[in-house]
């Protein structure tokens, strides 16, 4: 089932998301909530989806990267569910570069992410994760976790002066040293 998805002004995008109950992870009701964020998520044609977009005050994302329109030459990411991640940033060199987000639509802003970072979490069926990820992954994870905690990447602009909207960000090919 295709979710509705809460835009900023909506209470939930700001409110920091509790943490899963392990126990529940193999119910029913969360694996289709999991499912749901899935379909949610390719149906709007987002890279990553945190619980909160979808009205949901729960600790859980989703991600996937495959060959996608708006980041074309973005490296694939499977489809990796994330419940109660911890984030730790293991390169802090920042890194600019355009992002969007489903919470914000039709909009485009440079927005600086840490170079890589370790997360640990447990995954769909309850078992730990613990991996480290890269450039745009590790930028999809920050933005996602950063959901978590109700933060948008507008929180993270170093210059409000690059926000743009998609069809003339389209239109000048804006790149993001300006
Ligand atoms: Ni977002």
């Amino acid at each position: 089932m295709i979710l509705k998805v809460a835009r900023l002004g909506h209470p939930v995008i700001r409110t920091p998301a509790l943490a899963v109950d392990p126990a529940q992870i193999n119910t029913h009701d969360f694996q289709r909530l999991l499912d749901d964020m899935v379909e949610t998520m390719r149906e709007y044609v987002g890279v990553g989806l945190a619980a909160p977009q979808v009205h949901l005050s729960l600790q859980v994302a989703v991600l996937e990267v495959e060959r996608h329109p708006r980041y074309p030459d973005a490296p694939s990411v499977p489809l990796t569910f994330l419940i109660n991640p911890e984030v730790t940033i293991t390169d802090r060199a920042a890194i600019d570069e355009w992002e969007g987000c489903l919470s914000v639509p039709e909009m485009r802003g440079v927005t600086p992410r840490y170079r890589a970072l370790r997360v640990k979490a447990l995954g769909r069926d309850g078992a730990p994760l613990d991996f480290v990820a890269r450039d745009f992954h590790a930028r999809v994870i920050q933005h996602e976790t950063d959901h978590l905690r109700g933060e948008v990447y507008l929180d993270r602009m170093r210059d409000l002066r690059t926000l743009a909207y998609l069809a003339e960000w389209q239109r000048f090919a804006l790149k993001p040293g300006g």
